[in-house]
């Protein structure tokens, strides 16, 4: 294709277009309260601003009519009861919160938001907001020179995106993925600012195309949508974890998911047979390699018709399906959106019948070539199409299944634009609305279904859903992971600021492809991969057809011991990692972060790439390049002590870190406590023997956290049916004191006590347990 070649770059490649005009929206004319609502009337539209709480606030400017405030696909919260003082004076109009201030000069029509200390959040210039004749809308901000920007979902390139500029557009990228590689499977159209230590958010709810654009000037940066309404929330922080929280509970949070998809997922396009499934997860168990979940990729089905297995390659999917899960193995099948066009096949016949399918104006079904040829693609924008999908579902629950896993839902389609024709007319519910419209929440609104339907048919099971293509909301249905990769370092390295940026857009449950999906792995990536895989928050190794396998074992003893050593960590990190998921189920908060999520104050953190945290107290520097053995580490305030040696390490410092191949950098906060469990086998997942690992502090710190634990896999802890103890670890000269401050639930986990280790502890101190000399805490 001639834009890959220098054409791309040719002088007269690009027809000039003339200067780019907004008209503003112009003087404020006058306001009314309705329904809890400012509704604003300007020059050239009209603004609504809504209170969620006292520190979120909704801003929709609609040019051309009432400002619609329903009908979002992200939002699941009502705006709050929020007491609001209104000030109206000649010039501008304050309304203020017990938190925020927001202040609107009237001519023209400016915001700027204030927090309780009198600091800028948000603030407009001699831009503010503004449309174009063809429909995009567009807002711009004032940008500071200490401003850092975050989240913005899944993008490649670094931590900070200052200086850099994104379009949301969910597309199907096999390749390639550098770091100017945009748009990618998922559309977060949200961020975080920090500003000198201070955070904020903004969340720009429209579906259609959307740009955000902090490279084009230092004075203010924008965000704009090809049409539709300028709809957007600010979030006042002013922690960064506030500032998760306020989005959260505007866009949801992550149910809690099966422990067991938390495991070590093993996947390749395709495990094609039956016996070679059975291999597989044979060797895992002969291995004693953990494993909880094996994928099938497409070759499982008919011809890649959804809803089928092939009968010769997978002659009796029932039994397969039990007998690995005799073994502790579940099965999770792949399912794209795309129904083959065949006159014979039921699921297209329905889908015809019933008319389930997307749809033109005019009437004609839309047919776009994917895997199984021609395909008609189920209208997810309806609920009845939603639900006729769910309910399909039967025929994997049916089997013993409880995950699936979604791609290609982007929608991906194999022609040029990679996609639906974007004059497709969705029913949605009810609103006619073109794709252009709707694209980005077409894999969001698949997911809804698909949870959904499986959630229904588990009598009390958590379902589990893996997806590629996704909206703001994506969490409360599906974890994420991040597409096509390939085997290279760089794509390592790459994964890290990633799956960050996706956890600070409210997406907790991620991880990348471990070992590269494309493109032959090797040895040493595969190794380090998986040392990093096993403190991703979703843990699978896959691999595209025709490249090397990248099971454990595939690449000799040495490696596969390595491998085998950081799979099981994975599940003696089971509790703390667990606790971290409930965290995020109630919370919004990620459980791998960057460090400045924790730091906000501490600069270095603002674009640390190639480090992260698990919770709040545990910094991972793991090895990302080849052949190297030693490293920089930044380790931020407090002491900290490495996990394998018990060396300790000064905070506020850069530290060069030998790790040979068998080598994962960990450092735990001293002062804090992690949680450990233990692996027993593949058929018996579930740990007798919890403790816990104290880090003994000495300068008085206090450290707090929740350790939670239920039956892992059933909605009982709905009713009760949990373990929660708040935990309270204080270090001083002469003691170092564990006190349960609070304990919930009536679930009964296999372990009677949690068992004490306590590490570093120096001779003058002993230590107490709830007021007493112990060594396990009771339950
Ligand atoms: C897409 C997916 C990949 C999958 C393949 C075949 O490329 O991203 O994970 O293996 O399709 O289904």
């Amino acid at each position: 294709m001639l834009e890959d070649t220098s054409f791309a770059i040719h002088p007269g490649k690009e027809q000039q277009s003339g200067p780019v005009v907004y008209r503003d929206i112009g003087r404020l004319i006058n306001y009314e309260v309705k329904e809890n609502a400012y509704q604003i009337n300007c020059e050239n539209g009209n603004v609504v601003i809504q209170f969620y709480t006292d520190s979120i606030v909704r801003i929709v400017m609609n040019q051309k009519e009432q400002p619609k405030l329903n009908g979002s696909r992200a939002v699941v919260a009502e705006p709050g009861i929020v007491s609001i003082h209104e000030t109206n004076q000649d010039e501008e109009l304050i309304l203020s919160t017990a938190k925020i201030e927001l202040n609107i000069t009237k001519e023209p029509f400016r915001l700027t938001m204030f927090d309780g200390q009198g600091r800028e959040i948000i603030a407009e210039g001699d831009r503010g907001m503004a449309y174009r004749e063809n429909g995009e809308v567009v807002a711009f901000k004032r940008m500071h020179d200490t401003d850092h920007f975050y989240g913005f979902g899944e993008k490649a390139g670094h931590l900070d995106k200052r200086g850099e500029s994104y379009e949301m557009w969910n597309s199907d990228v096999y390749a390639p993925h550098n770091p100017e590689t945009d748009p990618l499977y998922e559309s977060i159209p949200y961020f975080m600012t920090l500003r000198d230590g201070k955070a904020h958010g903004v969340f720009f709810d429209n579906t259609f195309r959307t740009k955000f654009d902090m490279k084009t000037s230092n004075d203010y940066y924008s965000f704009s949508a090809e049409g539709g309404q300028l709809d957007y929330y600010i979030m006042a922080g002013p922690e960064p974890k506030a500032v998760l929280q306020q989005y959260t509970h505007l866009t949801g949070r992550i149910p809690l998911p099966p422990k067991w998809s938390l495991g070590y997922h093993q996947s390749r396009y395709s495990y094609e047979t039956e016996q070679e499934v059975r291999d597989l997860a044979k060797n895992f168990v002969e291995k004693d390699i953990p494993v909880d979940v094996i994928h099938l990729d497409i070759h499982y089905m008919n011809g890649y018709r959804v809803f089928t297995f092939d009968n010769e390659r997978f002659p009796n999917p029932e039994k397969l399906i039990a007998d690995l899960r005799e073994m502790g193995i579940r099965v999770v099948p792949i399912v794209d959106p795309g129904v083959k066009k065949d006159a014979e096949y039921p699921i297209y016949q329905e889908g015809v019948n019933q008319d389930q399918f997307c749809k033109y104006i005019e009437g004609e079904t839309y047919f776009g070539e994917v895997w199984p040829g021609i395909s008609a693609f189920p209208d997810f924008t309806d609920e009845k199409t939603r639900k006729w999908w769910g309910e399909k579902h039967e025929f994997y629950t049916n089997m013993g299944i409880e995950g699936v896993w979604n791609d290609m839902n982007e929608p991906a389609v194999f022609n040029e634009t990679k996609t639906m024709d974007v004059n497709v007319m969705h029913r949605n519910d009810g609103e006619p609305t073109t794709h252009r419209e709707l694209h980005n929440v077409y894999g969001l609104l698949m997911g809804k279904a698909t949870y959904e339907g499986m959630k229904e048919q588990l009598h009390g099971k958590r379902p589990f859903l893996l997806t590629r293509a996704g909206y703001a909301g994506v969490q409360r249905y599906a974890s994420v992971w991040t597409g096509d990769n390939r085997s290279f370092w760089e794509h390592l390295q790459m994964s890290l600021p990633m799956v960050m940026n996706l956890g600070l857009s409210g997406v907790a449950f991620t991880g990348p492809d471990v070992g590269g999906f494309a493109h032959d792995t090797n040895a040493e990536l595969l190794t380090r991969w998986t040392q990093v895989g096993a403190f991703t928050p979703f843990f699978r190794n896959h691999s595209a057809i025709g490249f090397r396998y990248q099971e454990p074992w595939q690449f000799g003893e040495k490696h596969e011991e390595i491998m085998k050593k950081y799979i099981k960590m994975r599940y003696e990190w089971m509790p703390q990692l667990y606790s971290l998921f409930y965290e995020a189920s109630q919370k919004g908060l990620p459980v791998m972060r960057p460090l400045l999520m924790e730091y906000p104050e501490d600069a270095k953190t603002y674009n640390l790439n190639d480090q992260f945290m698990i919770g709040d107290n545990v910094v991972l520097a793991p090895i990302l390049q080849p052949s190297i053995t030693d490293r920089v580490v930044y380790l931020p305030k407090g002491d900290w002590v490495e996990f394998s040696t018990g060396v300790n390490y000064e905070g506020e410092k850069t530290h060069l870190i030998h790790a040979e191949l068998d080598e994962l950098p960990i450092f735990v906060r001293k002062g804090s406590a992690i949680m450990q469990g233990e692996w027993i086998s593949n058929k018996d997942k579930t740990p007798k023997q919890v403790s816990m690992n104290v880090y003994a502090g000495i300068s008085g710190e206090s450290y707090r956290f929740t350790y939670y634990d239920d039956d892992g896999e059933t909605f009982a802890y709905e009713n009760g049916q949990f373990l929660e103890l708040d935990i309270e670890v204080v270090s001083t000269k002469n003691a170092v004191e564990i006190t349960v401050v609070d304990q919930q639930g009536a679930f009964k986990p296999a372990y009677q006590e949690i068992k004490l280790h306590v590490i570093g502890l120096n001779e003058d101190q002993d230590v107490i347990i709830n007021g007493e000399k112990k060594t396990t805490i009771q339950l």
